[in-house]
């Protein structure tokens, strides 16, 4: 039994490798998700936060009690983000595995999402996310010595395009 952490832009491969850990029966929290449950809409609300991250520690420590792998998707680009979850694992004295995607230019990320599942944004828009996110990433790296028991770096297949 573990709790994994996804760190990854958007369109790093999260969400694929996310359905993958579900299929073998891991618990997953997509953050996108959760916020489109409650918001009837794909929304994120920066006053909602504490909201947000009541429920995903709610189902955290309920599938946690089942025995279960849980998957947290979303970006935890930011230091304090991934450090919440590993002091949260050590409370409940359970593994934690960071989850680490390959970052490439905003202009690859945002063009990926394109592609993939735009939800009626334009590139434009992706793209300043993205370029929010790749600043976040050269702000707070990850490092290898934050704390968590398992670190697997997702490096994307050498024949993989780069859409
Ligand atoms: N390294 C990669 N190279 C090429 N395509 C990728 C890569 N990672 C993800 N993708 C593709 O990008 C799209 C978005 O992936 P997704 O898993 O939804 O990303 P995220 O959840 O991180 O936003 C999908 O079509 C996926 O197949
Ligand atoms: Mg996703």
């Amino acid at each position: 039994m573990k709790l994994e952490i996804l760190v990854g832009m958007i369109a790093s491969g999260k969400s694929t490798y996310a359905r993958q850990r579900a299929d073998d029966g891991a618990i997953v929290i997509c953050h996108d998700d959760l916020t489109a449950m409650v918001h009837a809409s794909y929304r994120y609300e920066q006053e909602k936060r504490d909201l947000y991250r009541e429920m995903e520690e709610a189902i955290v420590r309920v599938a946690l009690e089942a025995e279960l792998d849980v998957v947290i998707d979303r970006t935890h680009l930011t230091r304090e983000s991934r450090w919440r979850w590993i002091s949260f694992a050590r409370e409940e004295q359970v593994r934690i595995e960071a989850v680490v995607f390959a970052v490439e230019s905003a202009a690859v990320h945002a063009r990926r999402r394109c592609y993939s599942d735009p939800r009626g944004r334009a590139f434009e828009e992706w793209l300043r996310v993205a370029e929010h996110h790749a600043s976040q990433a050269a702000e707070e790296p990850f490092y290898d010595h934050e704390g968590f028991d398992e670190i697997v770096h997702k490096i994307p297949a050498l024949n993989a395009a780069s859409v």
